[in-house]
């Protein structure tokens, strides 16, 4: 939601800046804008649109300051357009600044601002900052000064960068709920809401922490508290397409990788035990708590979903799984003997982490279930499991939800060997655990059939999606993906057992029915399904087990998956319907990596 960027040091910034923010567009990309200054001069634009298709121009201007910042926006105030663009100014436009985040006493702040002589340009909620600063600045010569009064002022969340004519030479930047991170060099500093902006310079990096502000100038810098250097364990590589049209294709392409990742080191087959490290101060509760609420929001909640089934059947545990944009409206029931456990790709979700602080504020234990490493999840959280799952570029989660999956599967042997499991299933869920990236890549060698299968159904716009106990969020993740992807496509997930509870009427010989049958405990009730769909003239795609003959008799056209574990089957059964997803994407002409509307990381309640 929104990410910025700055440079200060010896190069000239706009090449880095341009560089930077390319790599956080999936953050938002409905509009952009770079401002960087020299003794002299300097160079502004704001534009509607990718970044991509000004970067040629951008370039060519060979502006040399030194000093800069960048934004890509995903518009929550004010619309898409090139006033609302950032940076934004100051009324002597001396002050620029960007921002990412959501102030949420703007109107009665511009309305004190603007009854103090103020002129605002745009709609925007940032542009209060400029001028508040502007105001600070009259009675003081240090922005940083100005920028920590105005900070008083604001009720909300922000990542901010400011940069001043009136006081040159300094980058000013602070953070209250919003990522933000400053990269260490030789003679310049970077900053940006996410490594991925500035990996190609530096490793060395110190995550601001809220309530901080840090002074940059290429010499030095000055952060209020003394932060500790930290390193980002990212390649590159990972931050490329390396031979991909699109990162979402890369990132499918990557699921077997991430389930070895998740699991590597975290085995003992021998104990039939799962090592997860970042529980283990707070084992001991664990042993002890009788119910579990496991909260997150989109795919993540669907992760969840399957964690649900997997805690109660197998770990013998009490779970729930809360939505968690609703969970603090809901007084929910929480103490000392319930465990939260959040989901959360990017770790800056802002609706999971008020879920987080409310069950905190309740006396529960909160653990996070995170992949960014430093983010405010992993943070805030007690304790908690990393997925090692490398960055997520594309804007629909892919890989994070295999590798979240992954990790809920190593969660119920850990929980429930501390309860009844016995030795004898601890070892058997590991080892069908560990083949897992073997069989993921089975599944991934069917890519051009499922190419094919992309380009028959792109003429239809209305899906449904069905299955059954631990494929039913396996389902409504299957739609998620193709709405949000092939988003001329409406798609809903539902469980087997309810289609003919109502959404059967809308079935007829233009709708077609994805139902993910594998041979598990209810593929019997699954197959009643797919024979209903079909006595209403439905087309039925099927994802089915290997060997499975029954089904090809009935569907119009079937995907085979490996046979493993009933609670292991969605980590398997999902990856054709990403796949799908992304290739009916790209036979409508969308740009898969960037669909319409959406943010990567959703920092706003
Ligand atoms: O970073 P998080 O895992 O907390 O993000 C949660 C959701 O915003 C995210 O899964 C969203 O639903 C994606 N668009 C799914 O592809």
């Amino acid at each position: 939601m929104c990410g910025i960027v700055g440079y200060i040091g010896k190069r000239p910034a706009l090449p880095i800046l341009v560089a930077g923010l390319k790599r956080l567009e999936y953050r938002g990309y409905d509009s952009f804008g770079f401002f960087a200054l020299n003794d002299v001069s300097h160079f502004l634009l704001k534009k509607v649109g990718k970044i991509s298709e000004w970067e040629e121009k951008i370039l060519e201007t060979d502006f040399k300051g030194n000093l800069g910042i960048g934004h890509t926006r995903w518009a929550t105030t004010g619309e898409v357009t090139e006033k609302n663009a950032h940076p934004h100014w100051d009324c002597n436009r001396e002050i620029y600044l960007v921002h990412n985040g959501i102030i949420e006493n703007y109107q009665e702040l511009k309305k004190d601002l603007v009854r103090e002589g103020h002129c605002f340009v745009s709609d925007t909620d940032t542009e209060v900052f400029s001028h508040l600063i502007e105001e600070y600045l009259k009675n003081q010569n240090k922005l940083e000064e100005a920028v920590r009064e105005a900070l008083k002022k604001i009720k909300g969340n922000y990542a901010i960068a400011v940069v001043s004519k009136r006081d040159p030479g300094k980058l000013v930047v602070a953070r209250l709920g919003a990522p933000l991170l400053i990269g260490l060099s030789d003679g310049e500093y970077f900053i940006a809401s996410d490594p991925a902006a500035m990996i190609s310079y530096t490793r060395q990096v110190i995550n601001l922490d809220d309530n901080e502000i840090a002074v940059l100038t290429p010499q030095n810098h000055f952060v209020l508290k003394e932060k500790p250097i930290e390193r980002i364990d990212w390649e590159i590589k990972e931050a490329q397409k390396n031979g991909f049209s699109h990162f979402m294709l890369k990132e499918i392409f990557e699921e077997p990788e991430v389930i070895t990742e998740a699991i590597k080191g975290r085995i003992d087959f021998e104990r039939g035990l799962a090592r997860l490290g970042g529980l283990e101060q707070a084992s001991e509760k664990l042993s002890k708590i009788e119910r579990v609420i496991i909260t997150g929001c989109g795919t993540a909640r669907y992760a969840g979903m399957v964690g649900e089934y997997m805690f109660e059947e197998y770990a013998k545990v009490p779970t729930k799984v809360e939505v968690a944009s609703e969970f603090r409206y809901r007084n929910p029931l929480l103490d000392e003997k319930t465990v939260l456990l959040a989901i959360s790709q990017s770790g800056e979700t802002a609706d999971t982490l008020e879920a987080i602080r409310e069950a905190k504020r309740r006396g529960s234990l909160t653990l996070g279930l995170v992949n960014r490493v430093g983010s405010s999840i992993a943070r805030e959280t007690d304790a908690g499991v990393y997925n090692r799952a490398g960055l997520e570029i594309g804007v629909a989660a892919t890989k994070s939800f295999v590798s979240q999956l992954t990790i809920l599967a190593l969660l119920t042997v850990f929980l429930g060997r501390k309860r009844e499991m016995s030795l004898v299933m601890g070892r058997r869920i590991l080892e069908e655990i560990n083949k897992l990236p073997q069989l993921a890549e089975r599944i991934l060698k069917q890519s051009d059939f499922i190419k094919e299968l992309a380009e028959k159904y792109s003429e239809y716009r209305n899906f449904i999606y069905l299955g059954r106990k631990y494929n039913f969020p396996i389902a409504l993740e299957g739609s998620l993906k193709l709405k949000e992807i092939a988003w001329k496509i409406h798609a809903e997930g539902i469980c087997g057992g309810e289609i003919k509870h109502g959404p059967i009427a809308l079935l007829d010989e233009d709708f077609p029915v994805v139902c993910i049958a594998p041979s598990d405990s209810v593929y019997e009730k699954m197959r009643n399904a797919i024979e209903e769909v079909k006595s209403r003239n439905g087309k039925v795609l099927a994802i089915v087990t290997e060997g499975n003959r029954e089904i090809k008799e009935l569907a119009d056209d079937v995907v085979y998956i490996p046979k493993t574990l009933e609670m292991l089957t969605p980590i398997l059964s999902v990856i054709p319907l990403h796949l799908f997803a992304a290739y009916l994407g790209l036979e409508l002409g969308l740009d898969i990596d960037k669909p319409r509307n959406l943010a990567k990381s959703v920092t706003v309640e």
